[in-house]
């Protein structure tokens, strides 16, 4: 939104107040911007507490998409491509400093966006449809023990990155990427393994350290009480 207000602005004083709209527009393509969470910073409470998630999508996720707009601006290429788009072809950039920008950044955008979309506020988390309760069962034999393997990935991701419940050739997979690797990238560490994401968790420690500090399994637990079960389930399939 800031980014976006950015590119008006600016269009505004080139065209000297004239065609703003369309000098808008025109700026704004290609641009990122920073989604709403759709939830307030305290709806978590108290899984996930109120300063960590401003901090979080104010600071840690805004920057992430200041820097992919820095980059796609100054990038013929890249101009105009969606992000999965982008994400998808890493390797086709052939500046290996852009890529790696790109691949941060790019990746902290996408994976923060669907994190956000993966929580609920306190109360609200649901439980897994029917479907995908048969998923889980049948690969992990409990909803329980699914969480256990996933707590398991998430306590063995050494440093920075995130841990993701995916669907691969009709199965449910676990599985962790490093620093801001998505799972939709191609080219890169995570090159046609990690499958369709289901739900990830961010286990940087810019997600949980105020409120838990060295606890990463505390926060793990956390997060399942604050789990969109609703928005999972209909990402299966
Ligand atoms: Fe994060």
């Amino acid at each position: 939104m800031l980014k976006r207000r950015g590119f008006i602005k600016a269009g505004t004083f080139a065209a000297g107040g004239l065609l703003v709209s369309a000098s808008a527009g025109k700026a704004a393509e290609g641009a990122f911007e920073l989604p709403e969470l759709g939830y307030g910073f305290d709806a978590l409470e108290p899984y996930i507490d109120a300063a960590t998630m401003e901090i979080h999508h104010g600071k840690h996720h805004a920057t992430y998409v200041l820097k992919l707009n820095e980059a796609v601006a100054g990038a013929a290429d890249l101009k105009g491509k969606s992000l999965p788009e982008i994400l998808g072809n890493l390797s086709e950039i052939k500046d290996k400093s852009l890529m790696a920008t790109v691949r941060n950044n790019g990746g902290g955008h996408w994976n923060h966006s669907f994190f956000w979309k993966t929580l609920a506020p306190a109360g609200k988390s649901g439980k897994p449809s029917d479907d995908l309760t048969a998923a889980i069962n049948g690969e992990y034999g409990s909803l329980a023990k699914m969480q256990e393997a996933f707590g398991a990935a998430a306590a063995s991701r050494f440093g920075s990155g995130w841990v993701w419940l995916n669907e691969k050739d009709g199965k449910l997979k676990i599985s962790s990427t490093p620093n801001q690797d998505a799972p939709i990238m191609k080219g890169v560490v995570a090159d046609g393994e990690l499958g369709k994401p289901l739900l990830g968790l961010d286990v940087w420690e810019h997600a949980y350290y105020l409120k838990y500090q060295n606890k990463r399994p505390d926060y793990v637990a956390a997060f399942w009480k604050v789990v969109d079960w609703e928005a999972v389930s209909k990402r299966l399939g």
